[in-house]
């Protein structure tokens, strides 16, 4: 995690800072100052901002209250076809992406980060993506992301620049993109006027360890189902208590784990059966 500003010559918003980096290995886009900044090492930088650019976080970008900055692998590559990777040492399937190479990426990332900026390797191995992490990254000044792809990257990068490793869940994806796409996605969210209606991230699922209760809307009966009768009755303080009451019924009957934490965080027995 690097915490030491680099220097910059701000004017304005717009943010101009000095880099040893050859013009080829930086990206297009403008630097925003003091703007939560993902910066992303890939072999795919076209895949950005891909479904980041849509909807609210889309708008958001658009906006500059966020801000992306795809670093294409590639060109820190050697030789004529610019290879990044080589075979794993000991033998084995596939390709592993080189130390030294994504080394250079992440210190010119980390030379053009502002603030406390963590570096995370996006990684099966890694810890879980949740909620809390989300909301500990959107309190960061932004993330440099490394992308694998084949069979991983040389664990010695990952030692030498204290690499956070984040998994999306206990699956094997293709490549380290769409789990960085996620990871940016919980982030961006929770930065203040990224949501146009900042209430709903305080009310949604994981906000209070606990699953949402169920939503409805129009029409008011669809195939014989009604929406409970209790949602319709405009009496606020029974609708929260029934929102907090199926929340928690869900949360019990489908993730015991939440529901044993949030148990014991309220100074209960999570075994004790309550009446729910
Ligand atoms: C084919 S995977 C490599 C899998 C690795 N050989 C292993 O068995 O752990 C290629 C890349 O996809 C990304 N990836 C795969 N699964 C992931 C997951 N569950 N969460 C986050 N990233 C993942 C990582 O960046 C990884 O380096």
């Amino acid at each position: 995690m690097s915490d030491t500003p680099s220097p910059s010559r701000a004017a304005g918003r717009l943010s101009a800072r000095p880099s040893a980096q050859p013009r080829e290995l930086m990206t297009d886009a403008p630097d925003l100052a003091g703007v939560w900044t993902a910066q992303v090492i890939t072999l795919f930088p076209q895949a950005f901002p891909g479904v980041l650019g849509e909807s609210l976080t889309g708008r958001a970008l658009k906006d500059g209250l966020w801000q992306l900055q795809p670093i294409d692998l590639r060109p820190y590559g050697e030789g004529r076809h610019r290879n990044v990777d080589d075979t794993p040492a000991g033998g084995g399937a596939g390709m592993v992406l080189r130390a030294d190479i994504v080394g250079r990426a992440i210190e010119d990332a980390k030379a053009r980060a502002k603030g406390v900026t963590p570096v995370i390797y996006l990684s099966p191995r890694g810890r879980r993506l949740d909620q809390p992490l989300a909301r500990e990254l959107a309190q960061a000044d932004g993330v440099i992301l490394l992308c694998g792809r084949f069979e991983g990257v040389d664990e010695r990068v990952l030692e030498e620049h204290e690499v956070l490793e984040v998994s999306l869940g206990d699956f094997v994806l293709t490549g380290g993109e769409i789990a960085a796409q996620a990871l940016i996605d919980a982030t961006v969210r929770l930065i203040p006027r990224v949501l146009g209606n900042q209430a709903s991230t305080e009310e949604e699922s994981f906000s209070d360890g606990l699953l949402e209760h169920p939503q409805y809307t129009k029409p008011a009966v669809w195939k014989g189902r009604a929406i409970p009768e209790v949602l319709l009755s405009g009496h606020h303080a029974k609708i929260t208590g029934w929102r907090r009451e199926m929340a928690e019924r869900l949360t019990k009957e489908r993730r015991p784990d939440l529901w044993r934490a949030y148990r014991a965080r309220h100074d209960a027995d999570p075994d004790e059966d309550r009446e729910l």
